[in-house]
C-alpha cells in the first residue's frame, strides 16, 4: 500500500521522496548453511503471525498480496521508489544480519539507481554490516544524502539512544541552513502520539522516561532548527503514525514494509505540488 503526503516547503525545487522500513528480510540461498536455512524458515513463519497481528492492530488490509514474502515486498518497494528523487529506508531492512540477507539486500540495493539514505534498526547491528557497498551506509552513526537544495540525514538511533558525537554531527549539518529530512528508526514520542506509544510500551519510545540526556538533546536540536527540518521519518512501530515533534516538526512513521507499505512525500512550493 502506498500512502501519499504533500508537504509544503518553500525554497526548494519540487521533489518526491519515498520511505519504507521494517521489511524484515529472512532470506536464504544456495550458499546458505543448513543452520541459516532453518533460521530463515523459522523466522519467516514467526513473522507470518506477527505481521498479521500488526496489520489488524493498524486496521490495514491483509490479503493475498500482503502475505507475499518479505523479499518480494522489498524488491517491489525499490521498484516503486525508482520514480522518486530519493529514498529513505528507516531500519529493520533485515530481520537479522546473515550472509544470505546481506547478499540479497546488497544485490537489489546496489541496482537501485536513485540517491538513498538507510539507517539501522534494532534488528541490525552496525558492527556486523559490510563497511563497503550499498549497505555500508547503514553501518554509519550519521550519514548524509545530498539532493542539492535538500539533504537527507540518517541517524542511527536503533538502540534507543544517540551519542553526543551524533548530536554534534546532526547540529553541524543542520547549521548549514539547508532544508533537511531526518531519517531514523525509533520514533520520538510527542504530545499527539504519546497515548499510542505508551500503549505500545517503552520498547517503541526514543524519549522514554529516564532516557539518556543525549536523547533529549537530540530532540532539542530538531526543535532549535525546526525552520529547516522539513520532516522526520521513522519506522519500528509496524503501524503508521503521524505526530508533531515539539508541536511543529512533522514526524511520519511508515507502517511495516514486510507487507508492502511504503510512504510517498511530494515536497515543494504550494503552487507546484497542488
Ligand atoms: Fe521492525
Ligand atoms: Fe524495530
Amino acid at each position: 500500500m502506498i500512502t501519499e503526503y504533500k508537504i509544503i516547503c518553500s525554497g526548494i525545487k519540487k521533489k518526491v521522496i519515498y520511505h519504507f522500513s521494517d521489511t524484515h528480510l529472512t532470506e536464504y540461498d544456495e550458499l546458505s548453511s543448513k543452520e541459516e536455512i532453518d533460521k530463515a524458515i523459522h523466522q519467516t513463519e514467526s513473522w507470518e503471525r506477527v505481521r498479521a497481528d500488526f496489520a489488524r492492530h493498524g486496521a490495514e488490509p491483509y490479503g493475498e498480496y500482503e502475505k507475499r514474502a518479505p523479499g518480494y515486498h522489498f524488491c517491489r518497494a525499490l521498484e516503486t521508489a525508482k520514480d522518486g528523487d530519493a529514498l529513505a529506508i528507516a531500519g529493520d531492512l533485515l530481520d537479522y544480519v546473515s550472509p544470505a540477507n546481506i547478499r540479497f539486500a546488497e544485490k537489489h540495493l546496489s541496482a537501485f539507481d536513485k540517491p538513498y539514505v538507510a539507517v539501522c534498526g534494532n534488528h541490525e547491528n552496525s558492527l556486523e554490516l559490510p563497511q563497503t557497498g550499498a549497505l555500508s551506509q547503514m553501518a554509519r552513526p550519521v550519514s548524509v544524502c545530498d539532493l542539492g537544495d535538500l539533504q537527507l540525514i540518517g541517524v542511527d538511533n536503533s538502540k534507543r539512544n544517540v551519542s553526543a558525537e551524533q548530536n554534534d554531527a546532526l547540529r553541524a549539518l543542520l547549521e548549514n541552513g539547508k532544508k533537511s529530512v531526518i531519517v531514523m528508526h525509533v520514533p520520538v514520542m510527542c504530545e499527539s502520539n504519546a497515548h499510542k506509544l505508551k500503549q505500545s510500551g517503552v520498547y517503541f519510545q526514543f524519549n522514554y522516561e529516564g532516557c539518556p540526556d543525549e536523547n533529549i538533546d537530540f530532540i532539542n536540536i530538531i526543535d532549535t532548527h525546526s525552520q529547516n527540518v522539513v520532516m522526520v521519518l521513522a519506522g519500528h512501530l509496524h503501524y503508521s503514525n503521524y505526530a508533531l515533534i515539539s508541536g511543529k516538526v512533522p514526524q511520519f512513521v511508515s507502517s511495516q514494509g514486510i507487507i508492502g507499505n511504503i510512504n510517498k512525500y511530494v515536497i515543494g512550493e504550494e503552487n507546484e505540488i497542488f
